[in-house]
């Protein structure tokens, strides 16, 4: 029994840690290689952050990622905008080429509440695959900010902090939610 239980436990391991991917950073990345959880793939990302359409962030990133994270998506918080493109595969090392520039889209006819300073009342047209609004608000180093916007589906899984319907983000929330995302343009006080 205990010989069986142990021989299923390594087939199950073996099965459970079998894809190797190319990494750029994050817990499990050795020399730039990572062994991807079963179910996960090779992700390469390409994060672009735009400010008044002055590229101001171009950053990669690889590692292993849940099926769902394998889309392009962006987030629009008027001010400053980061697109995200983002491709997936299941082969061994499949994910050595970055993932090409995503670009910038025309207005999709929805619209969001965007801040400027404290004040949140500013319409922004959303683009691309935008359809959802946003509202946080967070404190970084001791200062209040608020952060509305447009954003696309794929980052509102399981955010409360997200609503369908124009203009629909005027109250506020505070998760800190997708600001991670943000994080080094908020150090850069661009949000502030
Ligand atoms: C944004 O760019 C436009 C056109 O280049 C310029 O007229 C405007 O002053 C810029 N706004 C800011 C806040 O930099
Ligand atoms: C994601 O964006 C990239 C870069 O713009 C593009 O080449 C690719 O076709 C897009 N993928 C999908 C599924 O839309």
């Amino acid at each position: 029994m205990h010989l069986i239980t142990l021989i299923l436990g390594t087939v199950l391991l073996h099965q459970a840690y079998s894809l190797e991917c190319h990494c750029t950073q994050g817990s499990g990345c050795k020399n730039s290689k990572i062994e991807c959880p079963s179910g996960q793939s090779c992700s390469s990302e390409r994060h672009v952050s735009y400010s008044n359409d002055s590229k101001i962030n171009d950053v990669n990133f690889k590692g292993c990622a849940l099926p769902e994270r394998c889309v392009n998506r962006s987030l629009n918080f008027g001010l400053v905008q980061t697109l995200i493109s983002s491709s997936c595969c299941t082969t061994k090392l499949c994910n050595s080429a970055n993932d090409p520039e995503p670009v910038q889209s025309q207005p999709n006819g929805k619209s969001c509440f965007s801040c400027i300073g404290q004040s949140c009342t500013s319409s922004l047209a959303c683009t691309g695959n935008q359809e959802f609004c946003y509202s946080a608000s967070v404190t970084v180093d001791g200062q209040h900010i608020s952060v509305r916007g447009c954003v696309s589906k794929e980052m509102c899984q399981g955010q409360s902090s997200c609503c369908e319907g124009d203009l629909c983000n005027s109250a506020s929330s505070t998760s800190a939610g997708l600001l991670l995302i943000m994080a080094p343009l908020l150090s850069l006080g661009l949000l502030s």
